[in-house]
């Protein structure tokens, strides 16, 4: 979608930010012949009470979650998304009911698409997608779209698990080399620029510019060496948690459920030129084209997840942009990577300093035989998802945008607790 409205449309910014609960009647108790399946929600009914909308610091109840993705979110956005629900403003209906192709939910994709280039000053010249199927259909379409065939060379520096699955995926429709893998080194670096063995008849450089498993995170990008190739960024886990240079980029794409909003939405912002030349063999739903013609209603979207990305977006701004996110979230990895660094090797991080993620944290215990207790000791204190990856083990914290401070002091306070204990 290519607009050019300012960030926040006049009719929006006059509407009040928190609309009062509406009135949900009586309950009233419904005799059907329905015979319920034997599948429990989680939650008990007296976890579902009704919140104010005020945001608050943290509440009491909500566990500080760690997890990699889905991942926690603004409790701001979750208490506005709350009050909203079930009547969208004026419109009578909730974002979910709503058609996508009427004018409240075009008010809604359209600022969320404003608010976004706010953000990340996206130039005028590239165009925003919302798409399905998370940032794994992109390995896909990145050299669908790119390549005029598979036999066209294209360049992946493999730096951790996310970046080799996209290596693979792309195989199959274009001949993609690594010009460099950290696997012999567990994917704790990012490579020196000036070594690569860049092809000069690729097509395009791929990187994953923070590998969420591995917690290995670009501080600065590499340059494609053709100079008709665009580099190609994976930001599934960094996405929006600091200024970005956007004109460096072809294409940059993102899985929401990390730091922008719920899984089901998938960002690509992709340079208008790379536009239009898909391969043949793309299928309807990978071809940017026909996203970016019909401003990604080709067909139904991720209504309500393009809703709440949105929300996210203006939360962003409303914290004073990226540079402001990103001051924090360097506060947050600080004081934890410090409390690694300061615990005389009971706690380790792998990852080479200079290239320590903001993101995702993984360190381990210089006992792993207390991994397990550490993990349910840290639960019993409202912190959860905190075990690795399976494929590496030991522990990683992430701590995206959306987890507060107090998640991280708490965190590093309960480690000290524990090696104190453990030591
Ligand atoms: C860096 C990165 N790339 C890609 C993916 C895959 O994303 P999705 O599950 O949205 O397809 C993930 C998921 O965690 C990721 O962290």
């Amino acid at each position: 979608m290519s607009i050019s409205t300012s960030p926040h449309p006049p009719h929006l910014l006059s509407q009040k930010r928190f609309l009062s609960h509406p009135d949900l009647g009586p309950r009233t108790h419904i005799t059907t012949s329905f015979r319920p399946i034997s599948v429990k929600c989680a939650s008990t009914p007296a976890q579902l009470h009704t919140q104010s909308a005020q945001p608050q610091a943290h509440s009491q109840e909500r566990l500080f979650n760690f997890a990699a993705g889905p991942a926690t979110l603004p409790e701001s956005v979750l208490r506005r998304a709350q009050s909203e629900l079930f009547l969208w403003r004026g419109s009578g209906m909730s974002v979910m009911e709503m058609s996508h192709r009427g004018k409240d939910f075009k008010s809604i994709i359209e600022k969320a698409e404003a608010d976004l280039r706010t953000l990340l000053q996206i130039p005028s010249d590239y165009s925003v997608l919302f798409l399905q199927g998370g940032a794994t259909t992109q390995f896909a379409a990145v050299p669908l779209n790119v390549c005029r065939s598979a036999a066209d060379p294209v360049d992946y520096i493999l730096t951790g698990s996310w970046s080799d699955k996209a290596f693979k995926e792309a195989q199959k429709y274009s001949k993609p080399n690594a010009i460099w893998s950290g696997k012999p080194e567990k994917y704790t670096k990012i490579p020196s620029f000036s070594d690569l063995q860049q092809n000069p008849d690729a097509k395009y450089l791929h990187i994953c510019a923070n590998e969420t498993i591995h917690g290995v995170e670009y501080k600065t990008y590499p340059t494609p060496l053709n100079p008709d190739a665009v580099l190609v960024a994976d930001m599934s886990s960094n996405f929006c948690s600091k200024p970005v240079d956007v004109s460096r980029f072809g294409i940059i794409y993102a899985g929401a459920q990390k730091n922008v909003g719920p899984s089901g939405v998938t960002i690509v912002i992709i340079r208008n030129d790379l536009i239009g030349e898909a391969q043949e063999i793309t299928p309807v739903m990978l071809d940017y084209k026909i996203h970016a013609d019909n401003n990604s209603l080709y067909n139904t979207p991720p209504c309500f997840g393009i809703y709440m990305c949105g929300l996210v977006f203006e939360d962003l701004l409303d914290q004073g942009g990226l540079a402001q996110v990103e001051k924090r979230n360097v506060e947050k990895a600080q004081i934890l990577y410090n409390a690694i660094d300061r615990s005389n090797g009971f706690y380790r991080c792998p990852v080479e300093k200079s290239v320590r993620s903001l993101m995702n944290v993984p360190f381990t215990l210089e006992k792993p035989e207390l991994e397990a207790e550490f993990i349910k000791e840290a639960a019993k204190e409202n912190m959860v998802q905190l075990k690795g990856h399976r494929s590496v083990g030991g522990m990683r914290a992430s701590i995206y945008n959306a987890m507060p401070l107090a998640g991280v002091q708490k965190l590093v306070s309960f480690m000290k607790d524990f090696q104190a204990k453990h030591a």
